[in-house]
């Protein structure tokens, strides 16, 4: 069994191998991740591909808490991060009352937040009261609506100058990591050289210091969209279809359940 990593194990991998961080939001694919990867994000992407909505913007604290609590059941030896809904963290004492919920309620290790700058008092707020924090910056899926769309970062000078403040000032806030999402490679990497926690990437090339992946794309079981940054280790989708189908044939013509099957 690994060991666990801790917010201090965390930070020192800066430099040397990249952290492997997934999504999970239950007890039994949380348990299937638990051995192959650093750490297990509860995203508030459940919402799009488990709840079926178009963006992550309707997700609620009792979700979260609740999917938090199964990821934690399954995964007993993972550092498991718990994403912050929209709208619960737009000031500093709404951000640590939900922030605390999640630290009362499950056994998650942080809460993750989007926002750079704008986002470090928080930050620092939640930091200095005992909440450990994983920021995220670049592509901020809970902005989808306000921006007009998922735009890629960093495409000039100016994003790129104001994604580097953006990640100084999380981690001067107290962030131990940081996710980067949808922001052009090169600039991914100066960003990374340009603080000393890991930086682990969404869409953001490969000389960040990890990468995440939302697992229902990574397994190709998510077949809505495919954003050009997912690789899909197998075609999940047609492997569940086919054995349901496999399922159903059997049933229909009495084949299943066979002798070994029965009491
Ligand atoms: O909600 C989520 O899964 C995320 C990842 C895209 C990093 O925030």
């Amino acid at each position: 069994m690994n060991k666990k990593m801790t917010i201090s194990s965390i930070k020192k991998s800066k430099g040397l191998a990249p952290l492997v961080m997934i999504t999970a939001y239950d007890a039994l694919f949380a348990s299937l991740f638990e051995e192959s990867c650093d750490m297990i994000l509860v995203g508030d992407s459940l919402n799009m591909s488990f709840a079926g909505k178009a963006d992550t913007l309707s997700a609620t604290m009792e979700q979260m808490i609740y999917h938090t609590k199964a990821v934690c059941n399954g995964a007993k030896n993972s550092f498991v991060v718990c994403d912050m809904p929209f709208g619960t963290y737009t000031n500093e004492a709404d951000a640590l009352h939900n922030s605390i919920k999640v630290f009362q309620e499950t056994s998650a290790d942080c809460v993750k937040i989007e926002g750079g700058k704008e986002k470090a008092d928080i930050v620092k707020h939640l930091t200095s009261n005992g909440i450990a924090v994983c920021g995220h910056i670049g592509l901020l899926p809970q902005s989808v609506r306000s921006e007009g769309g998922y735009k890629v970062k960093g495409k000039t000078n100016a994003e790129c100058l104001s994604l580097i403040a953006d990640a100084r000032a999380i981690e001067d806030a107290g962030a131990f990591c940081m996710v980067i999402e949808g922001v052009i490679a090169h600039v991914a990497e100066e960003i990374a050289k340009s603080v000393d926690i890991p930086v682990i990437g969404i869409g953001a090339g490969n000389k960040v210091d990890g990468q995440v992946l939302v697992f229902s794309d990574m397994l190709g079981l998510f077949e809505a969209f495919t954003p050009k940054f997912v690789k899909k280790y197998i075609d999940g989708a047609s492997l569940v279809k086919e054995a349901v189908k496999s399922y159903a044939g059997e049933v229909k013509v009495r084949d299943f359940p066979q002798k070994e099957h029965t009491y």
